[in-house]
């Protein structure tokens, strides 16, 4: 879809559809005042009427508005003005795309700009504005033989700025908001592919492509043989039973000054978890094709971080690897010594997460970060605590969780911390190993990051588990593209604050 800003009063605009907005109660938005003024009032009369109140998401089309020189005018509700946040924002948006999905109009011209958010600026309109409808129109239709037809749908949208003076912070946030959508719908495709296509030597691919694409970016696969030079064998136990080779591929973005340390990005890439030995239940086993969000987002982010050209330095690291059981596989009970020495006792082949993650961020140090941040679809326990709104955030430098929480809220991708303590750290004691791979029943999200936590000593780390958050379940199956709209937002916040 195309996006545009322009300046200029609603009657003159020469379009298929003004779009308007009307809160709570019966009260028509400055751009709505205008045209009802134009047109003798005939706002006012719908509205007195009593088919529209305002009420948040509720749409009315209107054609022909006298005085105008628009085919129809929409009119959304946005509720009360007092209730108006950046939730209420991205419903009025949602509502806006949908009523369009349904009108003959092939370009729009929206005045929503002028509402009124606390603490957010046009920019941040702008870009949410891009972003909600990219991500509305987003289909995952890579392996049907017949697309769906798509009705006569919207094609571009113009979108209102108060004077000429903000053209071109609009022009920007229209390429941030599309470069984060890019983003999100790369790793949606990928999550969304199935485990028979999307494997280790897949990611591996996609990875290449974003270096032919943006020749800011520099791609490393590591093969089982290099992995096996580096002493990872905790990361080697998970793909013993797997006949696809393991990768472990790492993205370089040089955006920033060359002495500058980068921000690393881990993402858990198991492209389908069985549970291996320790097999898992058959309920829902398909859903673990999405275990590679974490990887997606990584590649997702560095690919919207790459379209902007963000003056930063990023590195992404991806494990990646299949659970499988086996012959050879590894077996409950097996040790395995890490690329850090700490010896794992593997006590449960379905905690394969932390596994391959913890050879990962130990080869992060050679990246020298200033920060590492994981991401991962690490554990069941994360969705019994949380459940499926937020991702979990646990870190061992309190700035750095907070500036994700405060990130994650700027673009409805939200984390909650979970906390680190070093009570919980017991519950990885092994009477063979140095640690073993599960804690018990209680707290297992938590457990998890403390084994994560025993690799990062080195540097300043933040965990994200997104089991909860990567994909919807049931008749909506589908990944979300989370938490790239967050990793992105950080990214760009770190530019601002610097
Ligand atoms: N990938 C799963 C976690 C998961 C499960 C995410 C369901 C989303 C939905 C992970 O590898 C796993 O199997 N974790 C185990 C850990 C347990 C064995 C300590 C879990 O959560 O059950
Ligand atoms: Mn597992
Ligand atoms: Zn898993």
């Amino acid at each position: 879809m195309e996006f545009n800003v322009k300046s200029g009063n609603p009657e003159k605009q020469r379009t298929a559809c003004l779009i308007i907005g009307v809160s709570q109660p019966r009260k028509l938005s400055r751009a709505g005042r205008l045209i009802d003024k134009m047109s003798d009032g005939f706002l006012s009369t719908i509205i007195r009427r009593g088919d529209m109140d305002g009420k948040l998401g509720q749409t009315l089309v209107l054609h022909n508005v006298s005085g105008t020189l628009s085919d129809r005018v929409l009119l959304v509700g946005c509720g009360k003005d007092k209730d108006l946040n950046e939730k209420t924002y991205l419903k009025i948006l949602d509502s806006v795309s949908s009523a369009l999905d349904n009108l003959g109009a092939m370009e729009a011209y929206s005045y929503l700009t002028d509402i009124n958010i606390k603490g957010r600026d046009i920019q941040w309109k702008i870009s949410q504005t891009v972003m909600q409808m990219e991500k509305n129109r987003y289909h995952c239709e890579q392996l049907k033989s017949k697309k769906s037809e798509t009705p006569k749908s919207i094609r571009k949208l113009v979108m209102n700025v108060p004077s000429r003076r903000e053209l071109s912070i609009g022009e920007q946030a229209i390429q941030q908001g599309n470069a984060i959508s890019s983003g999100v719908s790369l790793a949606k495709d990928l999550g969304n592919l199935p485990g028979n296509i999307c494997t280790p030597t897949y990611l591996a691919e996609q990875a290449k492509r974003l270096q032919k694409t943006f020749p800011t970016i520099v791609v490393e696969i590591l093969e089982e043989k290099d992995m096996k030079k580096l002493a990872m064998g905790s990361l080697l136990s998970v793909t013993a039973g797997s006949q696809q080779p393991a990768k472990l591929i790492s993205l370089e973005y040089h955006g920033g000054p060359s002495d500058q340390k980068p921000v690393v990005l881990v993402g858990k890439g198991v492209t389908f978890d069985s549970g291996g030995i320790s097999l898992k239940p058959g309920l829902a086993m398909d859903e673990m094709k999405y275990d590679m969000c974490g990887a997606a987002s990584v590649l997702g982010t560095l690919s919207a971080v790459a379209e902007m050209q963000l003056p930063i330095n990023v590195v992404g690291i991806i494990p990646a690897t299949e659970n499988l059981p086996d012959g050879l596989a590894t077996k409950p009970g097996d040790i395995v010594t890490s690329m850090s020495g700490l010896t794992i006792e593997i006590l449960n082949t379905d905690a394969e997460g932390r596994l391959i993650l913890c050879d990962a961020l130990t080869y992060a140090e050679k990246f020298d970060p200033d920060v590492v941040i994981d991401i991962a679809t690490l554990t069941g326990a994360c969705i019994i605590a949380l459940g499926r709104t937020p991702s979990a955030v646990l870190g061992n430098h309190s700035p750095l969780v907070n500036d994700l929480i405060s990130s994650g809220k700027q673009v409805e991708d939200k984390v909650w911390e979970l906390p680190l303590w070093d009570e919980y750290q017991d519950q990885l004691k092994s009477n063979f190993a140095d640690i073993a791979n599960i804690g018990g029943r209680d707290a297992g999200a938590i457990t998890a990051a403390c084994f994560l936590s025993r690799f990062t000593r080195k540097y300043k780390w933040a965990h994200l588990d997104i089991a909860g958050t990567a994909w919807v379940t049931g008749d909506n199956k589908g990944a979300t593209g989370r938490p790239v709209p967050l990793l992105t937002q950080y990214i760009l916040d770190r530019l601002v604050e610097k």
